[in-house]
């Protein structure tokens, strides 16, 4: 809807109303044509404000209406409508401006921002374009750099920088809609011919096609995959290469292309499932976010590892207290060295001044005795993490609530070494924990509500992707990794190379292969946790080594290449060879490739031929297995919690919308066949028998994703 009155004797003033964020909905699109056909036809009013309601001018699109029967009036008629108005039409922004806002307020005369307002096209983080105009007025606007970069890359920029770039005429600290009321008074009557956007010829550099071949290579790069950024690019080639009208038409015809995509309704799925995993809920479905979650004012951080240095730059960045404990003199130094230069690092791109002074450090865990909240990260080792935790039970002020960051380990073991387990959760972060955006909360069997609550608003104070997860082995990230990681391994055992699992993965859109990820984060960590278990069997003990381990197929090949001290980029050989230790340039490497034929030959394997379908199918199809056990298991509330964690924490491509959305858009009976298929072809390879859970959907129907909640509720009920 949008409101009308007249002010200032001669302003019209439009406002949209459509809370929260004044979406454009049938019925605000409707509301704008109306009120607009209502102020130019008043011989009263000269000029014309419009403004959203409850600080917000407008967050474009409403995302909700894609893929309904979309009615009402389209946005582009209504846009020129706006334009080839001869009264001025001033926008008046505040709070944010995107996609179809803006573009509504490019199609006015004259753009007046508040100092806090963001503006921006964040179309192709949905998988779309700007389509209303947006990508044809822009870098009319701009020119063609400025308005490639914020297309293709969907950032907003604040006002400062929309009126550096010339996308709003004024900015200001006070009220926007007096400003604007003000400003529309002073250019009544003015001539509004130079004021339109679609006449403006495109101001373009002179090597315009040596322009769009590099930003396009470039787009292709950090697209892994995605259609949108590619489209965007061509859209604006169009402005910059062809008049208005026809510019408009390739818009239209590229978002077509767009809008029908997968890849569009996989990303507006992640938007979703993104604000849906916030408002965390149990797997029974009982919502506990209505738990108040308690204030933090002073944290610590127990254990200056890698981990322990990042969560306390991300601690100390959000400005709170943050006490640091390490026990270890020397780590002690370095990490102080290290968070300092990682704040001063962060503060300079941030443009603020370090939080140097808001962390104390100590080797003396005593300190820690007025915290709100303690995050432990010391080594992964439930014997020390015991010992810790009955440490900080017996110096801890009464109510503050201990979480721990281990990657795996069973958060209620360490619960009962407290003197309140309620008050023990799980902060699960991922390397580099200043950098990464997820963290996972875990919940125990006795966590309190308000415990979850806490940490859940602590994550989203540190600008992170909270989701609350149930506890088991690796909890939702690293518990469905196994079975990724492992089909990779028994592909290299049956033919595959690193090289060609690895293409095949980066291919499907993820940043690195399991193989080259492994030798960035160094195999020998996982060896040395599975040393420590006593399972890895030297292969010098047995003449060879076992590939049986607990009753199942296992690939000892990765600790054979850790024997042979291949621990990865840091040592300069791993999956793949490097020029020297440290560099990042993986290269094929034959030492590897013989030493697998050698291991198939040792063992009796005979190498086939392995495509990339394969190994698509057995390390997804495996990993999406495990998501429906973990759905069946209750450890994550719903699909959309899983793929929130994979999209933000794994490196899963956006694009596809996380593994279960994937699954779904595959089709699950699709998964189910292949599943069976790879299990018959491979009885005693684990993980690549079809779940419960998957059976029972594909048997009522293949349900879409967003129905797997009911139907997991219902399993639930019936145990
Ligand atoms: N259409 C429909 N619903 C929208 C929406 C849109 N364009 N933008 C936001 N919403 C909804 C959200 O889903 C959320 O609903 P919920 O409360 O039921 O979960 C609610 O509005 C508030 O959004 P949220 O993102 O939680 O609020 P915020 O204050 O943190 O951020 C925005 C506000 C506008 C910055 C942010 O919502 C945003 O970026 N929206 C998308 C903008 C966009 O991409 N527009 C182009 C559409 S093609
Ligand atoms: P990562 O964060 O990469 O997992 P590590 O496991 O290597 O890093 O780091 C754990 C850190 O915890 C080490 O610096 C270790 O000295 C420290 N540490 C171990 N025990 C304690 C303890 N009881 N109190 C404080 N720090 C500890």
């Amino acid at each position: 809807m949008a409101q009308y009155t007249r002010v200032s004797g001669s302003v019209g003033l439009i406002t949209l109303q459509n809370p929260p964020v004044n979406a454009l909905s049938a019925a605000v699109r409707q509301g704008i044509v109306d009120t607009v056909k209502r102020a130019l036809g008043d011989p009263k009013v000269k000029s014309v404000v419009i403004c959203g309601q409850n600080g917000i001018f407008c967050g474009g699109a409403d995302i909700r209406e894609f893929g309904t029967n979309m009615s009402g009036p389209p946005l582009v008629p209504m846009i020129h409508a706006i334009e080839a108005a001869n009264k001025a039409m001033v926008a008046a922004i505040e709070g944010s401006a995107l996609g179809g806002g803006l573009e509504l307020a490019l199609g006015c005369h004259y753009r007046i921002a508040h100092s806090k307002a963001r503006l921006g096209l964040p179309e192709v983080s949905l998988g779309l374009l700007p389509a209303a105009g947006g990508t044809q007025r822009l870098p009319r606007l701009i020119g063609v750099p400025a308005a490639l970069d914020l297309i293709t890359t969907g950032r907003h920029v604040t006002a400062a920088e929309a009126l550096q770039l010339g996308i709003v005429d004024q900015v200001t600290d006070h009220s926007t809609v007096d400003a604007a009321i003000k400003f529309a008074l002073s250019v009544a009557g003015k001539p509004l011919d130079a004021r339109r956007i679609s006449t403006y010829p495109c101001p373009c550099p002179p090597d315009l096609d040596a322009l769009f071949e590099g930003v396009m290579q470039k787009v292709r790069q950090s697209a892994r995959g995605a259609i949108a950024p590619i489209a965007c690019v061509q859209a604006v080639r169009a402005a910059a290469t062809q008049p208005y009208v026809q510019g408009m038409e390739r818009e239209k015809e590229l978002m077509a292309t767009l809008f029908t995509s997968g890849q569009a309704r996989a990303l507006q799925y992640c938007f979703f499932a993104q604000r849906a995993v916030s408002r965390w809920s149990m797997p029974s479905g009982a919502r506990w976010d209505t738990s108040k979650p308690r204030p933090v004012y002073k944290a610590a951080v127990i254990g200056l590892g890698t981990m322990g240095r990042g969560i306390t730059v991300a601690l100390a960045q959000t400005g709170l207290s943050v006490v640091a404990v390490e026990t270890q003199e020397k780590q002690l130094m370095e990490a102080k060295q290290a968070v300092s230069g990682m704040l001063e690092r962060g503060s300079k791109r941030r443009g603020v001044a370090p939080a140097l002074d808001k962390i104390s450090y100590s080797p003396d865990i005593r300190v820690v005795a007025d915290a709100d909240l303690v995050i432990e990260a010391v080594f992964e080792d439930m014997a020390l993490k015991k010992k810790v935790f009955q440490q900080l039970s017996a110096v801890c002020k009464p109510g503050t609530f201990l979480c721990t960051n281990t990657s795996a380990l069973d958060v209620d073991q360490l619960a009962s070494q407290s003197r309140n387990p309620e008050l023990v959760v799980g902060m699960h972060f991922f390397a580099p924990a200043h950098v990464m955006k997820l963290l996972e909360v875990v919940y125990g069997s006795q966590s309190s509500p308000q415990a979850v609550a806490t940490a859940m608003q602590l994550g989203k104070k540190m600008g992170k992707v909270s989701v609350a997860v149930g506890n088991c082995r690796g909890f939702v990230g690293n518990r469905m990794l196994k079975p990724y990681v492992e089909q990779a391994f028994f592909l290299l055992e049956e033919g595959a190379t690193p090289e060609l699992v690895d293409g095949a993965l980066e291919e499907f859109g993820f940043p690195m292969g399991v193989f080259r990820m492994s030798d960035l984060s160094g195999l020998d960590v996982g060896w040395k946790v599975r040393k420590a278990q006593g399972l890895v069997q030297p292969a010098a003990a047995s003449g060879q080594p076992a590939r049986i381990r607990e009753g199942h197929r296992y690939s000892p090949l990765g600790d054979l290449l850790c024997e042979q001290g291949r621990f990865g980029q840091k040592t300069g050989r791993g999956w793949y060879q490097y020029d020297k230790p440290g560099s990042r340039e993986a290269r094929s490497d034959p030492w590897l490739h013989s030493f697998l034929e050698e291991y198939r030959a040792r063992h009796g394997l005979v190498a086939r031929r392995i495509d990339h379908q394969e190994v698509l199918e057995r390390c997804l199809y495996a990993l999406i297995n495990e998501g429906f056990r973990i759905l069946e298991d209750g450890i994550a509330a719903g699909p959309e919690d899983i793929d929130i964690i994979y999209v933000f924490g794994y490196g899963w491509p956006r694009h596809r919308g996380g593994p279960m959305f994937y699954a779904s858009l595959v089709g699950l009976a699709k998964v189910l066949e292949r599943l069976e298929h790879y299990h018959q072809a491979h009885p005693d390879v684990p993980n690549l028998q079809p779940c419960s859970l998957l059976r029972r959907l594909v048997a009522s129907g293949s349900p879409p994703v967003h129905m797997w909640r009911e139907v997991v509720k219902k399993l639930h009920s019936q145990l």
